[in-house]
């Protein structure tokens, strides 16, 4: 049932890694050609060869581009469209956490959260919106977190760049719904990544595993187009009791 994903053309931000490979292998699966971008050209290249393997080279491309600067954001939507003949699917994973409190944050942290995590999605989101219009509408899912709703200590600007995403998806998905383009925001608890600094694999059996959020993005993009789920949260089925 649903959309067959074949001929379908998406940029997975933040797709060298965690979540955002999780996501483009999920994709390229289903039958589309992807984009992955991040800033860490070893990491990339890792990443476009597991792919690749996978579904084949002709299908995976990979763009170094940093979130924060938007001539990169915009070339990155280019590289896709001539690669691949346009854009259809937009997924705003990309991200990171830094935690500290207010009070011994530099200045720079700030901005670095608030940059990457929030006026990042609003460049992707910018560049990629006339491709999509272009294709006569498609897909945005932005990767948020259960952090913007649930504020803790040590995590206000990480707090504040989810809470701002949401609030920025809600608009935005209202604004082009006529264009039909269905923006989506996802909002996942704890994640088995490398997130934060911490070990892949550091004592997180209770965790989501990255490709259970990818399994959400492919039934979003797969859902009936009559009705948009627009904001999803998935934690944990069993965290450890507190
Ligand atoms: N893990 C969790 O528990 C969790 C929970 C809720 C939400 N999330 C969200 O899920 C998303 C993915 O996180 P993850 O857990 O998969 O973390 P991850 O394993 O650290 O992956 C983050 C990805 O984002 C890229 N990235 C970071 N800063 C970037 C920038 N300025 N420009 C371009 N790419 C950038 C990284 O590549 P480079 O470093 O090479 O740039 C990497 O590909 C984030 O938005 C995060 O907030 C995570």
């Amino acid at each position: 049932m649903g959309m067959d994903l074949n001929g379908k053309v998406a940029v997975v931000t933040g797709g060298s890694k965690g979540i955002g490979f999780s996501i483009a292998q999920a994709l390229a699966r289903a039958g589309a050609s992807v984009v992955i971008s991040g800033r860490d050209a070893a990491a990339l290249a890792y990443a476009q060869s597991r792919l690749a393997d996978e579904v084949g080279a002709d299908r995976v491309t990979a763009v170094e581009a940093d979130m924060r600067a938007y001539d990169a954001v915009d070339g990155l939507m280019t590289a896709a469209v001539t690669t691949y003949g346009g854009l259809d699917i937009l997924i705003n994973n990309a991200g990171l956490g830094i935690f500290r409190n207010v009070a011994d944050m530099t200045l720079d942290e700030w901005q670095t959260v608030i940059d990457t995590n929030l006026t990042g999605v609003f460049y992707g989101c910018h560049a990629a919106i006339p491709h999509l219009r272009n294709r006569g509408g498609g897909w945005i899912v932005n990767v948020s977190s259960l952090a913007g709703k649930n504020s803790f200590v040590g995590a206000a600007a990480y707090c504040a760049s989810k809470a701002g995403l949401n609030a920025f998806s809600e608009s935005l998905m209202q604004e082009v719904r006529y264009d039909n383009i269905r923006v989506s925001y996802i909002m996942p608890g704890s994640v088995r990544t490398g997130f934060g600094g911490h070990a892949e694999d550091a004592g997180g059996d209770w965790k989501l595993d990255p490709d259970d959020i990818a399994e959400v993005v492919v039934d979003l993009i797969r859902h009936p187009s009559r009705s948009l789920p627009s904001r999803v949260e998935i934690r944990p089925a069993k965290p450890p009791r507190k």
